[in-house]
């Protein structure tokens, strides 16, 4: 089900309640040039949808508590205009932001400078993301600076311009049961795309072909599109880490690594790898590490749970792999040795995880200063383990170099899990891992 217009609004309160006398200024996404006059596909800025739903480019959301109950929650969109409205499709505009999404106020985006001044005035602070909002930032100062000029005699100036991303950024890490059902939706149809790309996938199709296949069941699936460019990466492909471009030819005896996942239409997402033999038989040194990348993940997955830390997820997932490369002869030397100098990194390169929400690599502190933070029901992260044998990186001295046996072979298994009471829920658990099941 949808979120509803309710969850909107007790989003909305909980964010009034962290902001305490700070007024914030919260732009929506503006259109982005792809060439030319062509416009890549909308995407709303993920702060500003978690508080509106609103989908629409160049709003700007206003949050007002220093304002009377009526005026706090204000809207600036582009308004009704037949004109453009023809050309660009369907507008809310002002009847329709106050109407539809709930807006205390609404106001043609025009008259945000003229406005905002005034909306701002009384406020104890100003919350606004600097760095990010190209036409709203000198907006938000000049009102400030123009406060500061008039303090002496007004008695009154928002006293600092404070970040946003704390507080929000805190709530869009816990999950509420309507999103975790959403997610959930997002991982059935991301597994059921990596099912069909495994049943089509053989020696001789292009890398391509199989991504239209994932592709095209997110689309019928009603889903938005890819939550981010997938992956389609055939044996040596599949240790470029952000390989994109998908187009090389899938060979007889290769591993094909896919990572892709949907984004809904409402912008949770999926975020799914899956890594299985082209010709559907695993070789030796595959097999040896396709079980040892699983081990890994399957470890770091159980150890998911309220109070443990991504940190700790994390260590897990080294821990197995670590121990199991020095088993196959990849690695030689003592196992907290090799993971304190990191001398698995020309293997392992990258994290076991990442929180997973609005956005695929979703907002939230994993750490604060030394302290990592503990799990908590309702957030989401990835567990995304992974080996990756190629010469692109230096083996680190003391270490063994690589037999040719094993060089082009890049496996990642990754599910999304999301934290529970006691435990976990692991959402993608419908896309299969087992050795078994990634032969034919
Ligand atoms: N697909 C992006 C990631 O796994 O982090
Ligand atoms: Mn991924
Ligand atoms: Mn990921």
């Amino acid at each position: 089900m949808l979120i509803s217009p309710a969850v909107y609004a007790e989003r909305r309160a909980r964010f009034f309640q962290a902001l305490g006398g700070a007024a914030a200024v919260l732009p929506a996404a503006p259109l982005v040039t792809h060439h030319a006059d062509c416009e890549w596909p909308f995407r709303q800025n993920s702060d500003f949808w978690y508080l509106t739903g609103f989908d629409e480019p160049d709003a700007v959301a206003l949050f007002l508590p220093h304002r009377p109950e009526g005026e706090r929650f204000v809207l600036f969109v582009n308004p009704k205009e037949p004109s453009a409205e023809v050309w660009n499709g369907f507008r809310w505009g002002c009847e329709g932001a106050v109407a539809q999404f709930g807006a205390d106020l609404a106001h043609p985006r025009s008259e945000l400078a003229q406005r905002l001044p005034e909306y701002l005035s009384g406020a104890e602070g100003i919350a606004f993301r600097v760095g990010k909002h190209a036409a709203v930032e000198p907006l938000v100062l000049q009102a400030w600076a123009g406060q500061l000029d008039r303090a002496p005699r007004s008695g009154a100036a928002a006293l600092g311009l404070v970040a946003p991303c704390p507080l929000l950024h805190a709530l869009r890490l816990r999950k509420s049961p309507e999103e975790l059902d959403r997610m959930r939706e997002a991982a059935r149809i991301s597994a059921e795309a990596h099912e069909l790309a495994r049943q089509v996938a053989r020696p001789g199709l292009n890398e391509r072909q199989v991504q239209a296949v994932i592709e095209q069941h997110f689309l019928e699936q009603g889903a938005r599109g890819a939550a981010y460019n997938s992956i389609v990466a055939g044996g040596d492909n599949a240790c470029v880490l952000h390989y994109t471009s998908n187009n090389a030819q899938l060979r007889d005896g290769d591993l094909l690594l896919i990572d892709a996942g949907c984004s809904l239409n409402d912008y949770y997402n999926g975020d799914i790898t899956r890594t299985f033999p082209i010709n559907g038989h695993f070789t030796g040194e595959q097999r040896a590490l396709y079980e040892l990348v699983l081990a890994a993940q399957e470890a770091a997955v159980a150890a998911v749970a309220p109070g443990q830390t991504a940190e700790g997820v994390h260590e897990t997932a080294v821990r197995v792999l670590v121990q199991g490369l020095v088993d196959l002869g990849l690695l030689a030397g003592e196992i907290d040795g090799i993971i304190e100098q990191g001398a698995y990194r020309h293997l392992y390169m990258h994290r076991t995880g990442h929180w997973l929400g609005l956005d695929v690599h979703d907002v939230g502190a994993y750490r604060l200063g030394e302290h990592h933070n503990a799990l908590e029901p309702g957030m989401v992260l990835t567990v995304e383990p992974g080996l990756y044998v190629s010469d692109r990186l230096a083996v680190p001295e003391g270490q063994p170099a690589i037999e040719d046996r094993w060089k082009g072979i890049g496996i990642r298994i990754e599910d999304d899990v999301a934290v529970t009471e006691h435990s976990h829920e692991n959402l993608t658990a419908s896309a299969l891992k087992a050795p078994a099941a990634m032969e034919r």
